[in-house]
C-alpha cells in the first residue's frame, strides 16, 4: 500500500450495509416508541397523575401500553449493541484494523495524552454496563469506537447530537470568555472539540476515567488539527493546580456519578477554578412534568442502566453549589411550563451554571 493510500485509510469503524440497515430499523422503531407508544402511556397515566412514582409504576406496570413502552425502551437500546449486527460484535471484529489507529495516534503529540496505568476506574463506573453497552467504554480499546458510533448522529431520543453539543459550548464561552477550559468526562472528546471550536484561542483540557475513549479523543483532535490535552483523571480528584481554569464544564457527566461523588467533584471543580470562573453542568438535572415526568425518568434510568440519573434530579444544586463556594447559581431547563409533558418523549436537559466566589 502506498503512502498516499495510507493517508486516506478510514480511521473509523466501518459499519457494513447489513449493520446500517439493522441500526436504521432500530431507529425507526425508536421513532414509533417516542411518539405513538409514549402518547398511549401518557393517556393511560393522566388519570393517575395525582399519585406518586411508586403507585404509577405499580398500577401502570399491569397496563399493556406501558409494558410495551418499557420493553421497547430497554430492548431497542440493547439491540443497538448486541446481536449479529449490533455495534459491539461488528466493531470488535475490526479490532485488528482499529487498535493500531489508537496506538499510532498516541505516538503523535504524545505530550497531549496522559494515561495513568495505575488509575483505578471508580466502582460506580465498572459496576454497570452504562447505556447497556456491554463492557461500557473502559474495558476494551475497541469500545471507544463503539461509543463513537453509538453517539454519532442521532441521540437516544433522535436529536442531532452534533448540533446539541455546539449549542451547549457557544453560550458557555460567551459567558466565561475563557483562556483555560477543563472538560470533565470528555469521553471521545466531542464536547472538548465543541469547546475548542467555540474558543479557538483557549487552552482546552479534557479528562475522563476511561483510557480507551481518551485515546480516541486524542486521535480525533489531532486529525482535526486541534491542540487539546487529554488526561485520565476523575472529576473527584484532579491533578491540576488551584485556580488553573476559568471554565470547568461537563456535558452529560453527572448522571453517571452517585450523589456523594458529585458532591466531591463540585468541590474539586471549585478548587481548580479561578475566582470569577464559571462552572457548568449540562445534564438531566431536573425533571419537569410533575410526578408523571419523574416516573418516566426513573424508569428510563433503570431501563437504560444509568442508575444515578434518577438521584441526580433530586440533588439540590443551589444548596450544593453554594456550600462549595459558588454563587450566582442558575438552572435553566428547556421544557414546557408547569406539569405539562412534551408531545414526544425527550430528555429534559438542564444547564446549571455557577460562578466561583
Ligand atoms: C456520556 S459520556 C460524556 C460524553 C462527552 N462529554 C460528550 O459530550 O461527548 C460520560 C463520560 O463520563 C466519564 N466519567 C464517569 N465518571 C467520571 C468521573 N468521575 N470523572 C471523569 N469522567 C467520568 C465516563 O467514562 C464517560 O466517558
Amino acid at each position: 500500500m502506498s503512502a498516499a493510500d495510507k493517508a486516506t485509510e478510514p480511521t473509523r469503524a466501518v459499519l457494513p450495509f447489513e449493520c446500517k440497515v439493522y441500526q436504521s430499523y432500530i431507529r425507526g422503531l425508536k421513532a414509533w416508541w417516542k411518539d405513538e407508544a409514549y402518547r398511549a402511556v401518557m393517556a393511560d397515566a393522566a388519570p393517575l397523575a395525582g399519585k406518586g412514582v411508586a403507585a404509577l409504576e405499580a398500577e401502570l406496570g399491569k397496563v399493556p401500553s406501558y409494558q410495551l413502552y418499557g420493553w421497547l425502551e430497554r430492548h431497542l437500546q440493547q439491540f443497538k449493541y448486541v446481536g449479529r449486527w449490533g455495534l459491539v460484535p461488528v466493531i470488535a471484529a475490526q479490532s485488528a484494523e482499529l487498535l493500531p489507529i489508537l496506538k499510532q495516534g498516541a505516538e503523535r503529540f504524545p505530550e497531549r495524552l496522559k494515561l495513568d496505568p495505575n488509575f483505578k476506574v471508580p466502582d460506580y463506573v465498572t459496576d454497570v454496563d452504562t447505556h447497556q453497552h456491554p463492557g461500557s467504554t473502559w474495558s476494551d480499546d475497541y469500545d471507544a469506537f463503539v461509543h463513537e458510533s453509538a453517539t454519532a448522529g442521532f441521540s437516544f431520543t433522535l436529536g442531532d447530537s452534533e448540533q446539541l453539543v455546539e449549542r451547549y459550548a457557544r453560550p458557555l464561552v460567551e459567558l466565561s470568555q475563557p483562556r483555560d477550559i477543563l472538560d470533565l468526562g470528555c469521553a471521545t472528546g466531542k464536547s472538548s472539540r465543541a469547546l475548542k471550536t467555540a474558543a479557538p484561542q483557549a487552552n482546552v483540557f479534557g479528562c475522563d476515567v476511561s483510557a480507551p475513549v481518551l485515546r480516541l479523543a486524542h486521535v480525533r483532535a489531532v486529525e482535526e488539527g486541534m491542540h487539546i490535552e487529554f488526561s485520565q483523571q476523575s472529576a473527584e480528584k484532579l491533578n491540576f493546580a488551584d485556580g488553573r481554569f476559568d471554565l470547568v464544564a461537563s456535558h452529560w457527566l453527572y448522571h453517571e456519578m452517585p450523589p456523594q461523588a458529585i458532591r466531591i467533584a463540585i468541590r474539586e471543580a471549585r478548587r481548580v477554578l479561578r475566582r470569577g470562573g464559571v462552572f457548568a453542568i449540562y445534564d438531566m438535572c431536573a425533571v419537569p412534568g410533575g410526578v408523571v415526568g419523574e416516573w418516566l425518568h426513573a424508569g428510563y434510568a433503570a431501563r437504560n442502566n444509568e442508575p444515578f440519573a434518577y438521584p441526580l434530579v433530586n440533588l439540590d444544586f443551589e444548596t450544593e453549589l453554594r456550600a462549595a463556594g459558588f454563587g450566582d447559581v442558575k438552572l435553566e431547563v428547556h421544557a414546557p411550563p408547569g406539569d405539562r409533558m412534551p408531545a414526544s418523549r425527550t430528555h429534559y436537559m438542564a444547564m446549571v451554571t455557577a460562578v466561583a466566589q
